[in-house]
């Protein structure tokens, strides 16, 4: 009993031991000059407080990788529910930063992609999305991923490819399927933002566009964003025999109509990108 009063005692006064040194001008070489306020703990370490700028930008910093981390935990969560894979590796590094530009339509797709993604939160509140239509390999993908990479860091964001959707929503109608129809279907349907790539690629049938306008009327009505990407050409037209359908067609009327009134449409109409990256590795290998 008696060790034990000692043992506080000691305790005690070893805490007293902290004693303030008052104050010194420091200078940070961001910020410039702060009152630094100086502690010496248990005589033993001297301690001088730093920037407080620095400190508090710090300290946004640590609550914003928080959060960002919790986004990811979810975001990996609802992909494994759906069976997505999310971004293709090829698209990994895809950035606004590394998206060239040789002519205007390239820098105003760019910067109308920028400027959607960085005021985002504002064209929410709306359900105004965007659709990237033309050519391939004319970096439409390269650019949603990298409104995707800017979106996410506040909201969820999915990225799915219409084929990948179609899978996730037929998978459920297996007997064995651990999730319900409906469950697939509500991911896509409350998701902050829907990214849905390579419209048009799949064939079309009524079964399909009807799971695709399911969705997309839902986030219509539900006033939730959405991009869409599609190189069907604008109209359908007939190619040697073959028909090619025109992204409207290929949607449906309604569908088509509610998109185009609540997106910002871009057309990408130049060189596919993958044609110039070949053409120039062949010249430098000559
Ligand atoms: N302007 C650009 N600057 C840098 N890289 C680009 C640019 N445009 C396209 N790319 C790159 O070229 C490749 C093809 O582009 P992407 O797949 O984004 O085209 P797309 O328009 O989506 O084509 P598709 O209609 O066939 O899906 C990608 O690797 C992409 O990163
Ligand atoms: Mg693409
Ligand atoms: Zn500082």
């Amino acid at each position: 009993m008696k060790r034990e009063t000692d043992f506080t005692n000691t305790l005690f006064k070893s805490e007293k031991k902290l004693t303030e040194l008052g104050t010194r001008l420091k200078k940070c070489d961001v910020h410039g000059e702060y009152q630094s306020i100086g502690r010496n703990y248990f005589g033993i370490h001297e301690s001088w407080s730093k920037c407080p700028t620095c400190e508090s930008i710090r300290e946004q910093k640590e609550i914003e990788d928080q959060i960002s981390r919790e986004r990811e935990a979810q975001m990996r969560e609802i992909k494994r529910r759906l069976g997505l894979v999310g971004v293709p590796v090829r698209f990994e590094d895809c950035s606004f930063e590394n998206y060239r530009c040789d002519n205007d339509d390239q820098r105003r797709a760019l910067s109308t992609c920028r400027e959607y993604s960085e005021n985002f939160d504002y064209y929410k509140t709306n359900g105004d999305g965007l659709a990237l239509l033309g050519n391939i390999g004319n970096g439409k993908t390269h650019l949603a991923i990298a409104i995707l990479k800017e979106v996410q860091k506040r909201h969820t964001v999915i990225y799915v490819t219409v084929g990948d959707l179609i899978k996730a929503v037929r998978a459920t109608w297996q007997r064995d399927s651990e999730k319900t129809e409906k469950e697939v279907l509500d991911y896509f349907k409350k998701v902050v933002l829907l990214i849905i790539d390579e419209v048009g690629v799949q064939s079309g049938s009524d079964n399909e566009q009807q799971i695709l306008f399911d969705i997309l009327n839902a986030r219509y009505n539900e006033r939730k964003s959405t991009i869409f990407l599609s190189n069907c050409p604008p109209r359908t037209y007939m190619d040697g025999g073959v028909q090619v359908l025109g992204v409207k067609e290929y949607l449906g009327d309604r569908t088509f109509d509610r998109l185009t009134q609540i997106s910002q449409v871009i057309t990408f109409n130049w060189e596919s990108h993958r044609k110039i990256a070949r053409r120039e590795w062949m010249e430098g290998s000559r």
